[in-house]
């Protein structure tokens, strides 16, 4: 199979900067929706027509997998898969998608494929309530003839609701000399691809038609309002695909994944939350409202509690993490690691059972086993100019308010007293402190307002 999509559209009524086919959709460009489709479909060659200014497209999505074809200007799409068939085998079917139709789905596509042979035409059609500006698929006899543009349609013809959606398989070889004959003498001076279909039925080749599993797999995106919508359908699709395999979604319309969401049994995921890029759920994790999790794999177990934002992090099994907590990259936790609320982590391995349960931070340490980060603990792992690695061995207790200098070692079981600014190294097993001594002023006053006269 040889996969052509067609991406030179200018999409100006985008009214962005950003060409159409690489605006996002769940974080993806719809190109690269539609190229990883065609990859899945284990393509030969997946060949893209790209237009002008088009190359900002070919830069972003380059791939040893993808051949490239220029149409500038555009003159229609017969003449955009024209640009590709120099790129394409005699021999194999060709197959037609489109950058702006992102949620084309790859069991439709396997069907389509199966009705499409060196002597069939496979069209994927569907009927719409109101068909205005689609191409009309024309049957006599219940056989497809051609396709009739609707600027190009008599008003019987309008009358037609099944539509084009563009989608076609077709043999290359036949393929190429019907675009060789194609002619732009239609209402919009273009060449049309729909128009191989009469050619093709001319030829004595059958035309089958086949429907998408949803509709909504052939819509196209021209604003910024469609891709809205297609956001939306998309989103509601993965999170029907996470209740149906058992995660528990507490409102599948307040879900949004763009990336990978992999979840083990018994997950639960309240709402609000954004999982970006590849994120791994064990059995039994529970989410809060309103979190963010980034690349991330978190152990069995562990609760996320609401408003936590954790980018590229490793947690183990029975973490207890936020209400706003903030893991950054490079953050591995443990197992029954406690991370509260305003507790900040950067670049750090905090063991198993240790707790920073309010107001800290933590960056470029090691943490020990059983460790207590009192409240208001801070590394301070930056002089201004470089960085340097704070480690704390296990069993040890930190008294709130602390600040550790690093470069910085506290031994193992050693306790750092409340306030205590460590600048040098604290022995295993004893008490250090660096507080001032308490002292009270016996019989002091406090100042009185002079009384002015
Ligand atoms: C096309 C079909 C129509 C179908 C409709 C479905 C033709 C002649 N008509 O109409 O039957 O119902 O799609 O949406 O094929 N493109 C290029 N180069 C071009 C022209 C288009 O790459 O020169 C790309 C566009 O970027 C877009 C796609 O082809 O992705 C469809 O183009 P568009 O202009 O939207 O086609 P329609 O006229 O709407
Ligand atoms: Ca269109």
């Amino acid at each position: 199979m040889e996969v052509i999509v067609l991406a030179a559209g200018q999409g100006k009524r985008m009214r962005s900067v950003l060409p159409k086919v690489l605006q996002p959709l769940a974080a993806k460009p719809m190109l690269g929706h539609v190229l990883d489709t065609a990859r899945a479909l284990e393509a030969r060659r997946i060949v893209v027509v790209y237009g002008h200014g088009g190359e900002v497209v070919r830069e972003a999505l380059d791939a040893p997998d993808l051949a490239w074809a220029r149409q500038d200007p555009p003159q229609g799409t017969g003449h955009a898969v024209q640009q590709a068939m120099p790129l394409v085998e005699d021999g194999d079917i060709a197959l037609i998608l489109y950058g702006d139709v992102p949620l084309i789905g790859v069991p439709t596509l396997q069907r389509l494929m199966a009705a499409a042979s060196d002597r069939q035409l496979a069209l994927l059609t569907v009927n719409m309530d109101d068909p205005t500006g689609y191409g009309r698929i024309i049957r006599e006899a219940g056989k497809v003839t051609c396709i009739v543009e609707e600027k190009d349609a008599t008003p019987e013809q309008r009358q037609v609701q099944e539509v084009n959606t563009g989608i076609l398989a077709a043999p290359v070889t036949r393929l190429r000399s019907w675009l060789a004959n194609l002619k732009n003498d239609n209402a919009q001076g273009e060449y049309y691809l729909t128009d191989i279909i009469a050619m093709a039925v001319a030829e004595g080749l059958e035309v089958v038609t086949t429907q998408p599993d949803a509709f909504e797999e052939t819509l196209g995106v021209n604003n910024k309002t469609q891709l809205a919508e297609l956001e939306r359908i998309h989103q509601r699709n993965i999170a029907r695909g996470l209740t149906d395999a058992g995660v528990t979604v507490i409102d599948p319309a307040r879900l949004d994944v763009r990336g990978t969401l992999t979840c083990g049994r018994d997950v639960e995921i309240d709402v609000n939350c954004v999982f970006e890029g590849k994120v791994e759920l064990a059995d039994g994790v529970r989410v809060g409202a309103n979190c963010v999790i980034r690349n991330a794999t978190i152990g069995a177990g562990t609760r996320i509690a609401p408003f936590s934002l954790i980018e590229d992090t490793t947690m183990g099994p029975v973490c207890v993490i936020g209400p706003y907590a903030r893991t950054r990259p490079g953050t591995v936790l443990g197992e029954d690691v406690h991370l509260g609320n305003f507790v900040e982590v950067k670049n750090s391995v905090i063991a198993n059972h240790s707790k920073a349960n309010h107001l800290a931070y933590v960056g470029d340490a090691d943490i020990g086993q059983r460790v207590n980060v009192g409240a208001g603990t801070i590394t301070c792992n930056y002089d201004g100019a470089n960085k340097f690695r704070t480690v704390i061995e296990d069993d040890v207790f930190i008294g709130s308010d602390t600040q550790l200098v690093a470069p910085v070692r506290v031994g193992k079981g050693a306790t750092l007293g409340a306030g205590t600014t460590l600048s040098k190294d604290a022995p295993a097993g004893e008490l250090t402190v660096s507080r001032a001594k308490q002292v009270s002023i016996p019989g002091w006053k406090r100042p009185v307002k002079v009384k002015k006269a």
